[in-house]
């Protein structure tokens, strides 16, 4: 099979999908269910059309291109990934893998390859936490992790639940029918990028991951006193925002006080009101993303940041309430799957390393219900969720050929 990779026009399909943007270019903002996100999914859905494949949506959004199999009633092999960009972010993250995962099917209908099970190219709705505060919406729902509830139990900033917004962008439906039984897949294999930089450091074209970490997330709220910033004086202050600046560095200390590189935490969003230079700040709300590739070590993490945030309550005479919005498991890839890849890289000569992922991915719930695994292209100075993110079309390709083959093998 002589496999080829129309690396211009995949290069050019990224980049029309990155000026799809409630932000001007180069700024990719593309939140779930806005005008930009539809846009962003019609755009993809017709390139699929294009390609004869057959498209389903489900209630949550998640869309399914299928490419028939000879043997219909096989378990279909999945790819894909997501279309959905934090605000600021770059044009690579989550669009290479349905990008890329579509020019994969492309390049082996140019083939002239017939897979026996078929291959389905999925694309996810919301891995970004953004909008809904919670990672990868659309593979929790799918795999069974997210209660259905959370259609109505889940908000935005502006009080709009999810089962509204989803309505909003045409989709309806319950969300107990979005999960998919376990071996609905016989596997799954996702391609991104890096997001960091090491394969660009060793000069290794591909990553192939056994590993995701497990991220959790906090949102904490603290309520304190506000008052005027001149007339009420220091001692008697209850300043939420100084609550919430003694728990962020507490983030920082507890996982720094685990001594090891694979733990991350972050404070990523903090929402002062009522947000007035002269007014001390009365309430104020913070996000909380912790992460490590060892669960237990994770979990103490987060008991740490329990503490600092009852201490913090005491010493200022502050109300903090800490809802956990998700504390998932590492996910361990399966061999199958990353063998096919290893395979792959071999079979087309390209230099490889294996590696754990310290980003999440909807492979990482993809893999509660399939055999799972990714495959990751270098990042330019392991930037990412930035407007500068960068993946040469040449890296690209690569990882679209090696996953186009991956495809073939479970496939046949
Ligand atoms: C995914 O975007 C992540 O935050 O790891
Ligand atoms: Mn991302
Ligand atoms: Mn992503």
């Amino acid at each position: 099979m002589q496999l080829t990779i129309e690396q211009f026009r995949l290069s050019q399909e990224l980049d029309q999908l990155g000026s799809i943007s409630e932000a001007p270019p180069p700024v990719v903002t593309r939140v779930v269910f806005t005008d930009a996100d539809v846009r962003g999914r019609e755009f993809v859905k017709s390139l699929c059309r294009e390609a004869g494949l057959s498209i389903r949506d489900d209630p949550a959004g998640n869309t399914s291109a299928r490419w028939q199999g000879s043997d219909p009633g096989l378990a279909p092999v999945g790819t894909g990934s997501h279309i959905d960009a934090i605000p600021n972010a770059g044009r690579f993250d989550g669009t290479v893998g349905v990008l890329g995962g579509l020019e994969a099917i492309r390049a082996l209908q140019r083939a002239g390859f017939r897979p026996k099970r078929s291959i389905e190219l999925v694309i996810f709705t919301s891995e970004e936490p953004t909008r809904f505060g919670i990672g990868c919406l659309g593979s929790r729902l799918l795999s069974g992790l997210l209660d259905p509830s959370a259609g109505e139990s889940l908000k935005d900033r502006d009080g709009i639940s999810l089962n509204q917004a989803r309505a909003s962008a045409g989709f309806t439906g319950s969300l107990a029918t979005v999960a998919l039984p376990r071996g609905y897949y016989s596997a799954f294999a996702e391609l991104h990028i890096e997001q960091g930089p090491l394969l660009e450091q060793r000069q290794v074209p591909l990553g192939v991951v056994t590993a995701i970490a497990a991220p959790a997330s906090l949102k904490i709220q603290i309520e304190g006193e506000g008052g005027h910033a001149g007339a009420v004086l220091m001692p008697g202050r209850h300043d939420a925002f100084l609550a919430a600046a003694e728990i962020a560095l507490a983030v920082e200390s507890a996982a720094l006080s685990t001594g090891s590189i694979d733990t991350v935490g972050t404070v990523g969003v903090c929402d002062v009101f009522p947000g007035a230079v002269n007014s001390i700040p009365s309430r104020v709300r913070i996000e909380v993303d912790v992460r490590d590739i060892d669960q237990p070590r994770r979990d103490a993490v987060l008991r740490q940041i329990a503490e600092a945030c009852d201490k913090t309550a005491a010493k200022r005479h502050v109300k903090i309430h800490s809802e956990m919005v998700n504390a998932d498991p590492p996910a361990q890839c399966d061999p199958i799957v990353v063998n096919a890849l290893v395979q792959a890289c071999e079979t087309h000569k390209i230099r490889f390393e294996r590696m754990i992922s310290r980003a999440y991915h909807d492979s990482l719930f993809m893999s509660r219900i399939a055999p799972t695994a990714m495959l990751f292209v270098p990042s330019r100075g392991g930037v990412s969720h930035r407007p500068d993110e960068y993946s040469s079309p040449e890296a690209i390709a690569q990882g679209v050929l090696v996953l186009a083959e991956a495809l073939s093998r479970l496939s046949s």
